[in-house]
């Protein structure tokens, strides 16, 4: 069956057309088409994601993305064979996630074709459990993985930070998530202290990897978290010395009993410290944004191996944003082939935000009884 997949949660307009056959372990995925406009830029100048402005963009290029997929795929723009249109209907910024959905409401009435409202956490959950076809050399052509349960499932998002237990196809239960902010905004908002911009993950990343690459590492054996003795703690508010102490930020809620999340903490603590510090060198946000991310890093990945260790879960999967930071990849690939344990990041084109995981989740629950078209509403604050 043909997909249409339609993805404006946040500040990516994403569309997209799917070929899609088999259930669940022998699914087969065909991209014929995959358009994505991503605001990133515009939003820049705020530090942070804009919704009204994140309406306005997506209006604006929904027909234009719509029109691109449909020539790409080689169909009729007036009537396409298209089987089912997926829309993501939460969670996310209500005034964008409407724009999709009254979008797809009206192509769902004008083609006469049904509607699957899609939970966006859900895209992000398939799109580590899809892989490249080993069988087709065509990049475009993709399969399911050959995954065991319990599947256990880090969403780490702009957004969102979970950990989803996953025992049978299409049943999830959240079993930790973040008291406060999530882990993508922490990145996003101690840039901003940086003075780096918008989205900021990518940026403390890059210069976490430049500060590992030019000082003595930070990890210890277990090969997260460390630091040594002679270490500078914000909270103690004595300014560090520059050539000998080292910066050493708060791992908040890491021994908690439970499997919750905490960053508000931390991103206060690099406040106080760039409050403290007075001017920023480039060595001093270079050594901030490392020892950052090791902090958020060590709490994601302990609690994730406490979870797999109380759930005997057999397969992980990282998704969201955050999922394409290559220090929580190397660490959780450390760690994980230490358990024995299956782990699994996304393809490539489904780190962030796409409407790629929309079409995959929508094909997954096409045969779910379906609200009427027009019943469909969007919901902020959607939970699996
Ligand atoms: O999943 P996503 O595209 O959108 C939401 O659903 O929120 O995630 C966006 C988030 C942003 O906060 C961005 O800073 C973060 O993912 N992000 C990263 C990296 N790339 C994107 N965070 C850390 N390291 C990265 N390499
Ligand atoms: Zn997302």
């Amino acid at each position: 069956m043909k997909i249409l997949s339609i993805e404006t949660s946040c500040d990516e307009t994403a569309i997209s057309i799917v070929e899609a056959h088999g259930s669940q372990q022998n699914a087969r995925f065909k991209i014929l088409a995959n358009q994505l406009a991503s605001q990133a830029k515009l939003h820049a100048r705020y530090g942070g994601v804009y919704p009204m402005l994140a309406k306005r963009e997506h209006i604006k290029n929904l027909p234009l993305l719509l029109k691109k997929v449909l020539t790409k795929a080689g169909l009729n723009e007036k009537k396409p064979k298209i089987d089912l249109i997926a829309v993501t209907h939460g969670p996310g910024l209500e005034p964008a996630l409407w724009t999709g959905i009254t979008f797809a409401q009206e192509l769902a009435c004008k083609w006469k074709i049904p509607l699957v409202p899609v939970n966006h956490m859900e895209g992000h959950f398939f799109s580590a459990m899809i892989k490249r076809s080993q069988t087709s050399k065509n990049p475009r052509s993709l399969t399911s993985r050959n995954f065991k349960f319990p599947i256990l499932a880090l969403l780490v998002s702009g957004g969102h930070t979970e950990l989803v237990l996953s025992k049978k196809f299409l049943k999830y239960k959240i079993i930790g998530q973040t008291l406060d902010d999530a882990a993508g905004e922490a990145f996003d908002k101690v840039a901003r202290m940086l003075g780096l911009p918008y989205p900021g993950g990518p940026e403390i990343s890059k210069l976490a990897e430049e500060g590992r690459k030019s000082l003595a590492p930070l990890l210890n054996k277990e090969g997260v978290g460390g630091g040594n003795s002679k270490n500078y703690h914000p909270a103690s508010g004595t300014p560090p010395r520059r050539g000998g102490d080292k910066i050493v930020l708060p791992r908040p809620m890491l021994k908690s009993p439970n499997f919750d999340f905490s960053f508000s903490g931390l991103k206060t603590a690099v406040l106080y410290l760039v409050r403290d510090l007075g001017r920023l060198t480039p060595a001093l946000k270079t050594e901030i944004a490392r020892e950052f991310e090791n902090a958020v890093v060590e709490v994601l990945v302990t609690k994730t191996i406490a979870a797999t260790r109380k759930h005997g879960v057999k397969t992980i999967l990282v998704g969201g944003g955050v999922a394409s930071n290559k220090h929580l990849q190397k660490e959780m690939s450390l760690v994980t082939q230490r358990l024995g344990v299956a782990l699994h990041f996304p393809h490539p084109k489904m780190f962030t935000d796409n409407s790629l995981m929309i079409a995959l989740a929508g094909y997954f629950h096409r045969n779910d009884k379906k609200p009427a078209i027009n019943k469909i509403r969007a919901h902020g604050n959607l939970h699996f």
